[in-house]
This record gives C-alpha cells, sequence and structure tokens, in this order.
C-alpha cells in the first residue's frame, strides 16, 4: 500500500455523504446504529446497502435478524445521529432507550422525524476487507416530511438547503 490509512480516511471524508440510522430489533432488544456507507443499488428490484464493521452490536443483530430499517435524517437530528454512533456517554445496550420510533410493517424501528424509512429484507452478505456489505431488498417505503438533511463531509456537519422544486 503506497499510502497511510489516515490519509486514506482524510481523502474519504471529502465525499459528502447523508445520514441514516440503521435499525433492528431482535430478541426483543431494539438495536441502531448511525451509518453514512448507505447506498441505493438497483431500482428494480429494489435493493440497497451499507458497509458495517462487524464488531459491532448492530451489525450482528441485523444478521441474526435478516431484517434492518433505514431512518434518512433530517438536519435537527444531529443529537440522534451522535447518540447512535456512540459519541456520548450513553452504554452501547441504552443507546434506543427512550428515543421515539415508530414500528415498520415487519417490525424494525422508524426513528420519528426523519426525511424517509426503508425496510429491507437482507439477501447477502459479503466479507470486504475490515467491513461487510448488507445487501438488501426493500420490502417497505415512506415518505416523510420535508426537512432539510443532515450531512456528512471532512468529519463535520454542514447544512444544505432543500431546493425548491426538486424531485422526490
Ligand atoms: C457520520 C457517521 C457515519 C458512520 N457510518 C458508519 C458506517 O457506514 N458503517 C459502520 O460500521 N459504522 C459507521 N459509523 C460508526 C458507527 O455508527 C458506530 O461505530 C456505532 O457505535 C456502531 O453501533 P453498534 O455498536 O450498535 O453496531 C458512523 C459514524 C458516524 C458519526
Amino acid at each position: 500500500m503506497s499510502f497511510e490509512t489516515k490519509d486514506f480516511r482524510q481523502t474519504l471524508s471529502r465525499f459528502a455523504t447523508g445520514v441514516v440510522v440503521v435499525t433492528t430489533h431482535w430478541q426483543g432488544h431494539a438495536y441502531g446504529m448511525t451509518v453514512n456507507s448507505f447506498t441505493s443499488v438497483s431500482l428494480d428490484p429494489p435493493l440497497v446497502l451499507f458497509c458495517a464493521s462487524p464488531r459491532g452490536h448492530t451489525p450482528q443483530a441485523v444478521r441474526d435478524a435478516g431484517i434492518y430499517g433505514v431512518s434518512i435524517l433530517a438536519v435537527d437530528q444531529l443529537d440522534l445521529c451522535k447518540r447512535l454512533a456512540g459519541m456520548t456517554q450513553v452504554e452501547e445496550m441504552d443507546r434506543f432507550e427512550g428515543l421515539p420510533h415508530t414500528l415498520s410493517p415487519g417490525g424494525v424501528p422508524w426513528m420519528d422525524g426523519c426525511l424517509g424509512w426503508l425496510e429491507c429484507r437482507v439477501e447477502q452478505v459479503w466479507e470486504a476487507g475490515d467491513h461487510q456489505v448488507m445487501l438488501a431488498r426493500v420490502t417497505q417505503i415512506r415518505r416523510g416530511d420535508d426537512h432539510d438533511p443532515l450531512l456528512f463531509f471532512h468529519g463535520q456537519w454542514p447544512t444544505i438547503q432543500r431546493p425548491a422544486g426538486g424531485v422526490g
């Protein structure tokens, strides 16, 4: 490798993304983690994926449950983003405690106040270096209110506004 991991990370941080929360429910416990590796893969069939460190509790629960929810974060949900990224003092297994959400038709948490929600059935999990790729088929969708999105860029959360007359 002709470069340092630190430089790789910093170069990737120049790629601006949205932020989602991936959730699941397994053996009576709700799990959630902040994710920016989420992407759409295919419209027909409807496929999406995210990449996860296999060490986390949420990816383990997603693999066990075979289903995950995606909640697309709005600009005013930075606290939720930080909490489910483990950036607060809240104990890992208590992170979901008291967070307002509803359940999707298939029973995964959809966080309140988001821009949109997906319910996804896991189709394939690939080992990919130090992460796993979680490919899933979208089984339910819902659109939320028209807020501005939460963005992640350069390790920060800059703001943009939803363009007037945009699609979707
Ligand atoms: C903006 C942002 C994006 C993140 N994206 C990912 C991601 O795509 N994949 C991942 O494994 N962790 C990602 N993380 C880190 C996880 O949210 C964090 O490790 C979390 O504690 C995992 O939760 P868990 O232990 O319940 O699995 C991200 C963190 C932040 C702040």
